[in-house]
């Protein structure tokens, strides 16, 4: 399958999306959106990949928001809609069942930073930039950013970011949690790939349910959060992944995991 606006390439069980629009600094058009889905749809349905990359071309941008000349001729339904749609597609990646990893090598504003909220961890070069600077064209955040903002930096952090419009620094994203690790741009790829390696390495049932378990949990009370935890937690000991990683630990050899 080949893209217009993007590359996807699977490097063993490592799979790297690229959004590659360079003159619109990889910024999300419908067609990008429609391209990441079924490039998104391939990383779920193939057993081989066991996580996901997500990256821009560049040196300059990871993604610079939602195409701003879409967003121009919209009225309230189709903007209603234009928001459903990106959250349609960032929820599934979210709940892909597989680690993905954004890999912010440049501005991440607007959907851009949202798509960075969807992914399971983010990891910025020295030279990123991320905001959510929607009210500066005098809307707000439509891709998630109103609600997972909140939800990773805590809602006063998230507030000073949506009613400012302003773009922090890496270093800054790294204080307030917004990023998991800065690292120098050339090392960007490089410092992902190695994380995605470790998570390789591990049970992908075990992965999968990790996922499943934080993701709900999030959103219920504790209790219900525990509970669905020890049914998860049950449930994999049923696995022929847990018998081999708990024999491989107890034998004093590295697991072999199947995803059985
Ligand atoms: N949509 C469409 N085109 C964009 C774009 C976007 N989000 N961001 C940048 N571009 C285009 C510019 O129009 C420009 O195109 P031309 O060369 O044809 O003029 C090209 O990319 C390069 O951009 P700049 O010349 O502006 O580059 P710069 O270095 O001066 O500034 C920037 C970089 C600060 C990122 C600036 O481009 C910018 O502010 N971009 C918009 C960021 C933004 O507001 N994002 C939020 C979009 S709304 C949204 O995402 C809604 C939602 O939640 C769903």
């Amino acid at each position: 399958m080949s893209f217009q606006h993007l590359s996807s390439e699977t490097d063993g069980a490592i799979s790297t999306i690229t959004i590659d629009r360079p003159k619109a600094l990889n910024a999300l058009n419908a067609d990008t959106l429609n391209e990441l889905e079924q490039a998104i749809d391939r990383a779920a349905g193939d057993d081989a990949v066991r996580v996901v990359i997500l990256t821009g071309a560049g040196d300059k941008a990871f993604v610079a928001g939602a195409d701003i000349s879409e967003l121009a001729t919209l009225d309230p339904d189709g903007a209603a809609q234009v928001a459903r749609r990106g959250q349609h597609l960032f929820r599934k990646i979210e709940r892909l069942g597989k680690p993905v990893i954004a890999a912010i090598n440049g501005f991440a504003l607007g959907g851009g930073c949202e798509l960075a909220l969807s992914c399971s961890l983010r990891v910025a070069s020295e030279s990123a930039r991320l905001g959510l600077p929607e009210v500066k064209l005098g809307v707000i955040p439509g891709y998630g950013g109103t609600q997972r903002l909140p939800r990773l930096v805590g809602r006063g952090v998230a507030l000073e970011l949506i009613t400012t419009g302003e773009f922090v620094k890496a270093d800054r994203a790294l204080a307030i949690g917004l990023v998991n690790h800065v690292v120098a741009a050339e090392e960007l790829l490089p410092f992902c790939r190695a994380l995605a390696e470790k998570m390789v390495a591990v049970g992908p049932l075990a992965i999968r349910a990790a996922l499943q378990s934080v993701d709900e949990g999030l959103d219920v009370p504790l209790d219900e959060g525990l509970a669905r935890e020890a049914r998860a937690f049950g449930a994999l000991f049923g696995t022929a992944d847990a018998r081999e990683g708990i024999a491989a630990f107890l034998e004093k050899r590295a697991a072999s995991f199947r995803g059985k």
